[in-house]
């Protein structure tokens, strides 16, 4: 979203006359913002063979999924219907990574089926995998690296040690015995980075310890570094400079190649960084109301809608896109929601009138995908602006939606 001549426009596209045709609450993304985040992501890593895989659990809108796979990328999915999905995109099951976490075994053999590559991150499924498949299929390895980290944050400690993800370093030889008994074809090693690691001086130890490790695995044909890529949302929290973060990789990416004398491809899967700051949640002012010191601003929106202020307490910058030049005053932002649902807490906005157009920015990544209809409030409708045209690409949900699923009792 820019402000140009007096007046915030998204894609070209002037915002209020995309929310006066769809109404509000609306998520709208901008398509030319995600080529131009693709670009970037190609460029900075141009010195290696990358790949990237769009992380769609990120915004799993179908007309997204296609917009990605028409920017050359292919798609990181997590579950079956996100399979599904990326394959009614367009996408050919061999351009779709399936990276689940704690699935059933049975969601993977139906992966295998499809065709789709195939991540393995624990020592149960290896075991299942390797007595039914052996050397058939090849797959992929997802480690937890438990990288000793040089930052003093308790976070990345966790993150490190206690999370459930990937299969442990101390577990490796394990999977050196599964791959000798069964032959197995593990043709790719991931990891997935996380913002907490995405910083160039842990970076370059977790990825280190990655092509070590990848190095073991005879049949390697690429290494995996996950998503986790964080953009910058206006808060003054750093973000990492990707083209530094490209220059690192491809130093250790030619140290490797010497190492083991070829060369293997190097797969992402970003998606907040593709699409998290190209979309925009807005919202109307419904009520402007002041309780003991606060000015509160409340709009037809909740955390139904956008999550991540409340669960994660993440920041999302706001702004009252109606009434540029109006003077700036101390409001909390609040969602319509009946129990506590801040948006954003003590927030300087230009002065908010009742019916303006409120604009919270940064809801490409994982506020449609985490919405729900919660105290029975129909999900958004979801619009992509491109080449100068506002579509639909999702129409609001409905009342008849919500109770469509439902089975009245015969009481
Ligand atoms: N690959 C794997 C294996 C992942 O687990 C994730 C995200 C990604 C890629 C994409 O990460 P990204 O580049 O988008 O950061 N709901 C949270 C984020 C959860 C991310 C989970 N995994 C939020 O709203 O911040």
């Amino acid at each position: 979203m820019k402000y140009e001549n007096d007046r915030y426009t998204l894609g070209g596209m002037d915002v209020h006359a995309i929310c006066r045709e769809f109404g509000t609450p609306l998520y709208v993304y901008d398509a030319a913002y995600i080529a131009g985040q693709v670009a970037h992501f190609k460029a900075a890593f141009s010195g290696v063979p990358a790949r990237i895989k769009y992380a769609c659990k990120a915004c799993s809108n179908l007309a997204i999924i296609q917009l990605m796979r028409k920017l050359g990328t292919g798609l990181d999915t997590v579950s079956p219907a996100e399979i599904q999905l990326g394959l009614a995109a367009g996408f050919k099951p061999e351009e779709i990574v399936f990276t689940p976490n704690c699935v059933d075994f049975g969601e993977i053999e139906q992966a295998i089926e499809t065709g789709t590559v195939i991540n393995i991150e624990s020592i149960s499924s290896l075991q299942k995998f390797a007595r039914k498949y052996g050397g058939a299929v090849p797959i992929c390895i997802r480690l937890n690296p438990n990288i000793s980290t040089q930052v003093n944050s308790d976070t990345v400690d966790w993150w490190h040690n206690q999370s459930k993800f990937g299969i442990s370093r101390s577990q490796l030889d394990t999977v050196k015995e599964l791959e000798a008994d069964h032959d197995l074809k593990i043709n790719g090693v991931h990891i997935h980075s996380s913002s907490v690691i995405m910083s160039p001086e842990i970076f370059t130890a977790g990825a280190r310890t990655v092509f070590d490790i990848a190095a073991g695995f005879k049949y390697l044909e690429y290494v995996d570094f996950g998503g986790g890529i964080k953009v910058d949302v206006g808060d003054g929290s750093p973000v990492i400079d990707l083209p530094a973060l490209g220059q690192t990789l491809e130093n250790l990416y030619s140290d490797f190649c010497d190492r083991v004398g070829r060369r293997i491809e190097i797969w992402f899967e970003p998606g907040r960084y593709l699409i998290g700051n190209a979309g925009v949640l807005f919202a109307e002012c419904t009520v402007i109301k002041k309780n003991e010191a606060v000015d509160f601003v409340g709009v037809d929106t909740g955390f139904n809608h956008l999550i991540r202020p409340m669960f994660y307490d993440a920041y999302h910058d706001i702004v009252n896109v109606s009434n540029p030049g109006g003077a700036k005053h101390t409001y909390t932002v609040v969602g319509n929601l009946c129990e506590i649902d801040n948006l954003g807490k003590e927030r300087r906005l230009n002065q908010v009138r009742e019916k303006d157009l409120i604009a919270i920015k940064s809801a490409g990544a994982y506020g449609y995908a985490m919405a729900s209809s919660y105290n029975s409030r129909p999900r958004p409708a979801e619009v992509l602006v491109m080449d100068g045209q506002a579509h639909l690409i999702r129409r609001r949900e409905t009342y008849a939606d919500m109770i469509q699923q439902m089975v009245p009792l015969d009481l």
